[in-house]
């Protein structure tokens, strides 16, 4: 528990936090004592964002905290706090610069996580007291969806295959009363999800469809989907060392649309929501998928394996598919689709793309108003040239290399029909650096705006 909102466990003698800008520094100043300026004085805290200054009783002890911010917005302000002061009580003082409850509250709690699963956390995080609120609430369970993504994503390949991501799916529907189907290895080829099947037959553990339903019938339909590929290796076309290291993350995107479900659910937003898993390993062995194969697709279009390297794509199109056989108003998928979409924006910046401009709008504002950043890029048309192939209805590897991002996704535009809005996140789900409140290894990106556009 490092966001304490029950008033009843409520300590009053938490130590108490001041927020301000550096502009703002003096004006704190002026309203401490003496002694606790001169002791402010003799460092050099000058209240950027993400410092702090930690200002001593007379005894020693930790009597009030100065925490440097950018600004009252900041969903980040106060996330590098829980791990940098000493363990204990603190709370939210009348400071230059006053922190939203919520804000606070998701930031603390996301500053406080580790990743804890194989090892104990290198220390325990400082508390925060916050008066209970519906807002507050609701910023616990952003975080909570946040810390989901981080754990999916940072548990290795041999303890999150497609049967354990399938505990994850069935527990959220089991914890929010909806519906939970899946389908398990042949029983994919006996439903007509052959595309599935061909990328995740060479892995020991079968590839499957998860599948959850929830909510009011009478709702817009709304189908969020993840690629779930819990280990890429490449398969045939297999990838170096370097770019194989990481590819416990290559169900990123399953990880996206769970946590995106779990939060429609938990917010109770009125849309008849679907989710869908493909959940696969892009293995190797004597059955793998090979380049030059013609796989036969739910829809019927066929593709030529230019690449197994290009398995996400392979395995969202039937899973599209499938979903757009219902209706729906929404589409939006997440995936880790490209290692082009990388080079173009870099880590943080999710790439997204939309074949409708309002859907577009509401996410781009989405993402600003939550400060979760997203970029969109073109769903250029006139490049489909770059994915035709010889003998098949298209190819699922571009050529030359060009415009990758931009073909993976215009590769599933084929699956998703013109008429229905569909977004397409291919984001990194990882951080290589550590930022205040997200620490190098897995995490959300785009999670937030989805939702706050969904809202
Ligand atoms: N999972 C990768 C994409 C990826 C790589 C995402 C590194 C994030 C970091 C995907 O399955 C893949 O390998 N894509 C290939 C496609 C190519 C063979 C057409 C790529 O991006 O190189
Ligand atoms: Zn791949
Ligand atoms: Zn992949």
């Amino acid at each position: 528990m490092t966001v304490i909102t029950d008033r009843k466990a409520f300590d009053k003698s938490a130590t108490p936090l001041l927020a301000t800008d550096a502009k703002r520094l003096p004006k704190l100043l002026e309203k401490l004592t003496p002694a606790q300026r001169r002791w402010v004085a003799s460092g050099d805290f000058e209240a950027k964002p993400h410092t702090h200054c930690t200002v001593p009783g007379a005894k020693g002890e930790v009597e009030l905290v100065i925490a440097g911010v950018r600004d009252a917005d900041d969903p980040w302000a106060l996330a590098h706090l829980p791990l940098k002061l000493p363990a204990g009580r603190y709370a939210l003082g009348k400071g230059p610069v006053t922190i939203g409850e919520d804000k606070a509250a998701f930031g603390w709690a996301l500053g406080s996580y580790q990743f804890t699963r194989y090892r104990k956390g290198r220390r325990k995080p400082a508390d925060l007291q916050l008066a209970a609120s519906d807002k507050v609430a609701q910023a616990l369970g952003v975080a909570d969806a946040v810390k989901l993504v981080r754990d999916l994503v940072n548990t290795p390949a041999e303890d999150m295959g497609p049967a354990e991501l399938s505990d994850i799916v069935r527990e959220q529907a089991d914890l929010f009363g909806a519906e939970f189907d899946e389908w398990v290895g042949d029983e994919l080829l006996a439903q007509n999800f052959p595309a599935i099947h061909a990328v995740g037959r060479a892995a020991a553990r079968p590839p499957r469809l998860l599948e959850l339903n929830w909510g009011n019938p009478k709702h817009p339909r709304l189908a969020i989907v993840g690629k779930g590929v819990c280990f890429d290796t490449g398969g045939l076309d297999i990838k170096g060392a370097e770019g194989m290291r990481l590819m416990k993350k290559d169900m990123g995107g399953a990880a996206h649309a769970i946590a995106l479900a779990r939060l429609v659910m938990q917010r109770k937003l009125p849309y008849r929501l679907q989710l869908l898993v493909p959940a696969v390993e892009n293995s190797i062995a004597g059955n793998a998928y090979r380049p030059g194969d013609i796989v036969r697709t739910r829809k019927g279009l066929t593709v030529e394996i230019g690449n197994t390297d290009a398995e996400g794509r392979v395995i969202l199109c039937d899973a599209l598919a499938y979903a757009v056989e219902e209706k729906p108003k929404l589409v939006i998928d997440f995936a880790t689709l490209t290692g082009a979409a990388r080079v173009a924006l870099g880590p943080e910046l999710p790439a997204f793309f939309a074949n409708d401009e309002k859907l577009a709008r509401k996410l781009a504002d989405g993402a600003e108003a939550v400060e979760d950043p997203v970029w969109r890029m073109p769903l250029w048309r006139s490049y489909r040239r770059l994915f035709e192939s010889e003998v098949a209805d298209f190819n699922n590897s571009g050529k030359g290399g060009f415009a990758g991002a931009i073909v993976g996704a215009l590769f599933l535009d084929w699956f998703v029909p013109e008429a229905t809005p569909w977004a397409h996140f291919d984001t990194f789900a990882w951080n290589d650096v550590s930022r205040p409140g997200r620490p190098a290894g897995g995490d959300a990106m785009g999670l937030r705006a989805a939702l706050a556009a969904l809202e």
